[in-house]
Protein backbone atom coordinates (compact mmCIF):
# COMPACT_ATOMS: atom_id res chain seq x y z
CA UNK A 1 0.00 0.00 0.00
CA UNK A 2 1.23 3.19 -0.91
CA UNK A 3 1.87 6.34 1.77
CA UNK A 4 1.88 9.37 1.06
CA UNK A 5 5.07 11.37 3.24
CA UNK A 6 4.91 15.26 3.50
CA UNK A 7 9.09 16.28 4.39
CA UNK A 8 9.72 20.05 5.71
CA UNK A 9 13.30 20.78 5.04
CA UNK A 10 14.33 23.32 8.22
CA UNK A 11 16.80 25.10 6.18
CA UNK A 12 15.71 28.47 3.98
CA UNK A 13 19.42 28.15 2.32
CA UNK A 14 19.81 27.87 -1.50
CA UNK A 15 22.92 25.43 -1.24
CA UNK A 16 21.62 23.68 2.05
CA UNK A 17 23.10 20.16 3.26
CA UNK A 18 20.24 19.26 5.07
CA UNK A 19 18.03 19.84 1.45
CA UNK A 20 20.67 17.34 -0.47
CA UNK A 21 19.99 14.85 2.15
CA UNK A 22 16.37 15.39 1.52
CA UNK A 23 16.77 14.23 -2.35
CA UNK A 24 18.93 11.75 -1.37
CA UNK A 25 15.98 10.24 0.91
CA UNK A 26 13.70 10.65 -1.35
CA UNK A 27 15.77 9.15 -4.29
CA UNK A 28 16.17 6.06 -1.29
CA UNK A 29 12.87 5.71 -0.11
CA UNK A 30 10.88 2.33 -1.21
CA UNK A 31 8.02 2.13 -3.63
CA UNK A 32 5.74 2.26 -1.44
CA UNK A 33 6.28 5.98 -0.35
CA UNK A 34 5.17 8.82 -2.17
CA UNK A 35 7.75 12.04 -1.23
CA UNK A 36 6.37 15.36 -1.51
CA UNK A 37 8.03 19.02 -0.15
CA UNK A 38 5.78 20.67 1.89
CA UNK A 39 7.26 24.40 1.92
CA UNK A 40 6.80 26.93 5.08
CA UNK A 41 8.84 29.81 3.78
CA UNK A 42 6.40 32.33 2.70
CA UNK A 43 4.20 31.67 6.22
CA UNK A 44 4.39 35.19 8.20
CA UNK A 45 5.70 34.90 11.86
CA UNK A 46 2.26 33.27 14.17
CA UNK A 47 0.31 35.27 16.61
CA UNK A 48 -2.64 33.93 17.92
CA UNK A 49 -4.18 36.82 16.93
CA UNK A 50 -4.45 34.92 13.52
CA UNK A 51 -6.54 31.83 15.15
CA UNK A 52 -9.92 33.95 14.17
CA UNK A 53 -8.95 34.35 10.75
CA UNK A 54 -6.18 32.28 9.01
CA UNK A 55 -4.04 33.64 5.91
CA UNK A 56 -4.26 31.47 2.93
CA UNK A 57 -0.62 30.62 2.72
CA UNK A 58 -1.12 29.28 6.30
CA UNK A 59 -4.13 27.63 5.60
CA UNK A 60 -3.23 26.01 2.23
CA UNK A 61 0.02 25.15 4.38
CA UNK A 62 -2.23 23.13 6.99
CA UNK A 63 -4.12 21.46 4.16
CA UNK A 64 -1.06 20.50 2.67
CA UNK A 65 -0.18 18.94 6.07
CA UNK A 66 -3.72 17.50 6.28
CA UNK A 67 -3.46 15.45 2.45
CA UNK A 68 -0.19 13.48 3.85
CA UNK A 69 -0.16 10.26 5.85
CA UNK A 70 2.97 11.08 7.56
CA UNK A 71 5.95 13.82 7.86
CA UNK A 72 9.53 13.96 7.73
CA UNK A 73 11.31 16.63 8.98
CA UNK A 74 14.77 17.10 7.57
CA UNK A 75 16.50 19.68 9.48
CA UNK A 76 19.35 21.60 10.41
CA UNK A 77 20.51 22.46 13.92
CA UNK A 78 20.84 26.30 14.64
CA UNK A 79 22.42 27.44 18.12
CA UNK A 80 21.92 23.83 19.45
CA UNK A 81 17.89 23.87 18.23
CA UNK A 82 15.77 23.91 15.38
CA UNK A 83 15.55 27.08 13.14
CA UNK A 84 13.26 29.67 13.97
CA UNK A 85 11.47 29.37 10.67
CA UNK A 86 11.24 25.82 11.10
CA UNK A 87 9.33 26.28 14.72
CA UNK A 88 6.99 28.94 13.11
CA UNK A 89 5.93 26.62 10.70
CA UNK A 90 5.19 23.56 12.96
CA UNK A 91 3.42 26.69 15.59
CA UNK A 92 1.13 27.43 12.78
CA UNK A 93 0.61 24.07 12.43
CA UNK A 94 -0.59 23.68 15.65
CA UNK A 95 -3.17 26.23 15.93
CA UNK A 96 -5.97 26.97 15.67
CA UNK A 97 -6.82 25.48 19.29
CA UNK A 98 -8.34 22.05 18.54
CA UNK A 99 -7.31 21.62 14.86
CA UNK A 100 -3.48 20.87 15.30
CA UNK A 101 -2.26 18.85 12.25
CA UNK A 102 0.35 16.74 13.87
CA UNK A 103 -2.52 14.90 16.39
CA UNK A 104 -2.18 11.36 15.66
CA UNK A 105 0.18 12.04 12.34
CA UNK A 106 3.14 9.52 12.27
CA UNK A 107 6.57 11.78 11.87
CA UNK A 108 10.71 10.67 11.93
CA UNK A 109 13.39 13.38 11.99
CA UNK A 110 16.91 13.46 10.78
CA UNK A 111 19.38 16.38 9.79
CA UNK A 112 22.61 16.63 8.77
CA UNK A 113 25.13 19.44 9.90
CA UNK A 114 29.31 19.45 9.17
CA UNK A 115 29.90 19.47 13.26
CA UNK A 116 30.42 15.86 14.23
CA UNK A 117 27.21 15.52 16.56
CA UNK A 118 25.33 15.85 13.51
CA UNK A 119 21.71 17.96 15.26
CA UNK A 120 21.47 15.54 17.59
CA UNK A 121 20.58 18.28 20.25
CA UNK A 122 18.35 19.80 17.56
CA UNK A 123 16.76 16.61 17.20
CA UNK A 124 16.07 16.07 20.94
CA UNK A 125 14.81 19.43 21.01
CA UNK A 126 12.02 18.75 17.90
CA UNK A 127 10.98 15.39 19.07
CA UNK A 128 10.34 16.75 22.34
CA UNK A 129 8.06 19.66 20.57
CA UNK A 130 6.17 16.64 18.59
CA UNK A 131 5.31 14.85 21.48
CA UNK A 132 3.41 17.55 22.88
CA UNK A 133 2.15 18.09 19.21
CA UNK A 134 1.08 14.05 19.87
CA UNK A 135 2.55 13.04 17.04
CA UNK A 136 3.76 9.19 16.76
CA UNK A 137 7.50 9.59 16.27
CA UNK A 138 9.70 6.92 14.91
CA UNK A 139 12.09 6.30 17.86
CA UNK A 140 14.87 4.28 15.96
CA UNK A 141 16.86 4.00 14.29
CA UNK A 142 18.10 8.01 14.64
CA UNK A 143 20.15 9.34 12.29
CA UNK A 144 22.29 12.26 13.12
CA UNK A 145 24.40 13.14 9.47
CA UNK A 146 28.02 14.73 9.22
CA UNK A 147 28.25 16.29 6.29
CA UNK A 148 31.45 16.12 4.73
CA UNK A 149 32.36 17.75 1.39
CA UNK A 150 30.93 15.90 -1.57
CA UNK A 151 29.09 13.24 0.73
CA UNK A 152 25.88 13.98 -1.08
CA UNK A 153 26.08 15.69 -4.63
CA UNK A 154 23.54 18.23 -5.37
CA UNK A 155 21.01 16.40 -6.80
CA UNK A 156 20.68 13.57 -4.36
CA UNK A 157 23.27 10.81 -5.17
CA UNK A 158 24.90 9.65 -2.07
CA UNK A 159 29.00 9.24 -2.63
CA UNK A 160 29.69 7.18 0.27
CA UNK A 161 28.25 3.43 0.14
CA UNK A 162 27.78 2.84 3.80
CA UNK A 163 25.97 6.21 4.14
CA UNK A 164 23.37 5.39 1.72
CA UNK A 165 22.64 1.88 2.59
CA UNK A 166 22.27 3.48 5.99
CA UNK A 167 20.00 6.25 5.01
CA UNK A 168 17.81 3.53 2.52
CA UNK A 169 17.60 1.35 5.82
CA UNK A 170 15.96 4.19 7.78
CA UNK A 171 13.81 4.98 4.72
CA UNK A 172 12.51 1.63 5.05
CA UNK A 173 12.10 1.59 8.78
CA UNK A 174 10.01 4.78 8.29
CA UNK A 175 7.50 3.04 5.68
CA UNK A 176 6.78 -0.05 7.93
CA UNK A 177 6.58 2.54 11.07
CA UNK A 178 3.98 4.65 9.36
CA UNK A 179 2.05 1.08 8.04
CA UNK A 180 1.75 0.06 11.64
CA UNK A 181 0.85 3.25 13.00
CA UNK A 182 -1.97 3.38 10.42
CA UNK A 183 -3.21 0.23 10.76
CA UNK A 184 -3.76 1.44 14.16
CA UNK A 185 -4.35 5.13 14.14
CA UNK A 186 -6.44 5.14 10.54
CA UNK A 187 -6.06 8.89 9.29
CA UNK A 188 -9.46 9.99 9.71
CA UNK A 189 -9.48 8.34 13.20
C1 LIG B 1 24.86 26.95 12.56
N1 LIG B 1 25.53 25.73 12.49
C2 LIG B 1 25.45 24.84 13.54
N2 LIG B 1 25.87 23.53 13.41
C3 LIG B 1 25.70 22.66 14.43
O1 LIG B 1 26.06 21.50 14.28
N3 LIG B 1 25.16 23.06 15.61
C4 LIG B 1 24.72 24.33 15.82
O2 LIG B 1 24.23 24.64 16.90
C5 LIG B 1 24.87 25.27 14.77
N4 LIG B 1 24.44 26.55 14.90
C6 LIG B 1 24.30 27.36 13.80
C7 LIG B 1 23.62 28.56 13.89
C8 LIG B 1 23.40 29.33 12.77
C9 LIG B 1 22.60 30.60 12.86
C10 LIG B 1 23.94 28.92 11.52
C11 LIG B 1 23.71 29.73 10.26
C12 LIG B 1 24.64 27.75 11.42
C13 LIG B 1 26.20 25.32 11.25
C14 LIG B 1 25.23 24.56 10.35
O3 LIG B 1 25.24 23.20 10.70
C15 LIG B 1 25.63 24.71 8.87
O4 LIG B 1 25.55 26.08 8.51
C16 LIG B 1 24.75 23.88 7.95
O5 LIG B 1 25.20 24.05 6.60
C17 LIG B 1 23.28 24.32 8.06
O6 LIG B 1 22.46 23.45 7.32
P1 LIG B 1 21.88 23.85 5.88
O7 LIG B 1 21.26 25.19 5.99
O8 LIG B 1 23.09 23.89 4.93
O9 LIG B 1 20.94 22.75 5.53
Amino acid sequence: QTHKVGYLIGSLAKDSINRKLARALVRLAPAQLEMTEISFRELPLYSHDYDADFPPVATAFKEELAGVDAILFVTPEYNRSIPGGLKNAIDWASRPYGKNSFTRKPSAVIGTSPGSIGTAVAQQGLRSVLSFCNSPQMNAPEAYIQFTPGLISDDGEVTVQTTEQFLRGYMEEFAAFIARVLSVLPRDA
